[in-house]
């Protein structure tokens, strides 16, 4: 996607500096600060103080954090009892996107295949490569097989606009390009379809803002609204479909998304608005046959507790919004069960949120 017109994905690397470079998200939408990561401990405190966030953002920064493990193990007495510590540590950062679970195990796989300390260097730095190659065309995918259902809905409204709800940030800044929620929507207003997006504030992180940040980046037309407003919204015919991404999705359908998903899931059920689920298959937890059994991340009370934005003279600032000392509970993820989700748009296609049609489009 581009920013200021230049084209940028979310994450690269530099070989002069041996480094992973990002965005960091804490900024955003205020600020573009590129942040580059050096080693395993760098990378786990990017991913858990969230500098850069989303499933598959956190999945390919952690396969370059298992990068630098290998890197690392060169000068430890015991290398491979090292880098399964570094792995350890890596997946602890955040217990719901299981992406970063996959991309952990995915290198620690691809190194077992060698015995050399510089082989495993060498391919743990190709695969995370691959990983973030491969991110950019299974979202590219996704909007490719998202994009008929945009159009239908337009052609049913005679070309009027079409009204998506999205919450969360499942756009680009999430991914290394396009997005998962977004791929569809920017494929179907680069196609010249009218759409306008229901941007969900999404507290208390306000990852929202992002959306509309990179919305407006690539000109889609967006209005943001309070978490709240979801469902008046649906009740007065003003939204035409839902959108999601999703942090792990379960055998059976259910999909863990950022909390207040669920909510919006049972106002576009009782108001019969078509609920979608964009997700790539690096999110599937094939193990878990239900989203009951997902950890829910539990976060700091400061998110909270504080606000952040940009006084009048442009400087980041942080705020005090709640009494001090308020008890406060920061679950960061909910499960919407798969009842109540029309379809899951993946990088193979369209299927219902069951097992069986999971199974059958990816042939496990
Ligand atoms: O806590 P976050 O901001 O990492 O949560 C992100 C989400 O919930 C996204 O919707 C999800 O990762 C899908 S990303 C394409």
């Amino acid at each position: 996607m581009k920013v200021n017109g230049k084209a940028l994905q979310t994450i690269w690397f530099e070989d002069a500096q041996n480094a992973v470079c990002t965005f960091d998200q804490r900024l955003l939408p205020h600020q573009l600060k590129v942040v580059a990561l050096r080693n395993t401990d760098e990378v786990a405190t990017a991913i858990s103080e969230m500098w850069l966030r989303g499933a598959p953002l956190i999945g390919a920064a952690a396969a370059y954090g298992m990068y630098f493990a290998a890197c690392e193990a060169h000068n430890q007495p015991d290398a491979a009892a090292y880098i399964a510590a570094k792995a350890a540590q890596l997946i602890a950062t955040r217990p719901t996107a299981i992406n970063l679970i996959w991309a952990v195990r995915r290198l620690q796989k691809a190194m077992q295949n060698h015995a050399l300390a510089a082989d495993k260097v060498v391919c743990a730095k190709a695969e995370a490569a691959q990983i973030v190659t491969e991110d950019i065309q299974i979202c590219k995918q996704i909007g490719a097989h998202g994009l008929p259902i945009i159009e239908a809905l337009s052609q049913q409204k005679q070309g009027a606009t079409v009204n998506i709800l999205t919450h969360c940030n499942a756009g680009w800044v999430a991914c290394v390009d396009w997005g998962t929620a977004t791929s569809p929507i920017y494929q179907a207003h680069d196609k010249g379809i009218k759409i306008h997006v229901w941007v969900d504030e999404t507290r208390p992180r306000n990852q929202g803002a992002i959306t509309a940040w990179e919305l407006g980046q690539h000109g889609v037309p967006h209005t943001v609204i309070t978490d709240n407003a979801g469902g008046l919204l649906m009740q007065r015919g003003m939204v035409d479909m839902c959108i999601v991404g999703t942090d792990r999705t379960t055998l059976n359908g259910d999909v863990c998304n950022k909390i207040g998903t669920y909510l919006k899931a049972l106002a576009a059920h009782e108001n019969k608005i078509p609920f979608y689920v964009a997700l790539p298959s690096t999110t599937i937890d094939w193990e878990l046959s239900s989203g009951s059994d997902i950890a829910i991340e539990t976060r700091s009370a400061r998110e909270l507790t504080h606000i952040q934005g940009v006084t009048a003279s442009g400087e980041l600032q942080e705020v005090r919004i709640l009494p001090e000392n308020t008890a406060v509970l920061n679950y960061g993820f909910d499960v919407t069960p798969a009842r109540y989700i029309t379809a899951l748009i993946t990088e193979r296609g369209v299927c219902a949120a069951k097992e069986t049609a999971i199974r059958q489009l990816f042939g496990q």
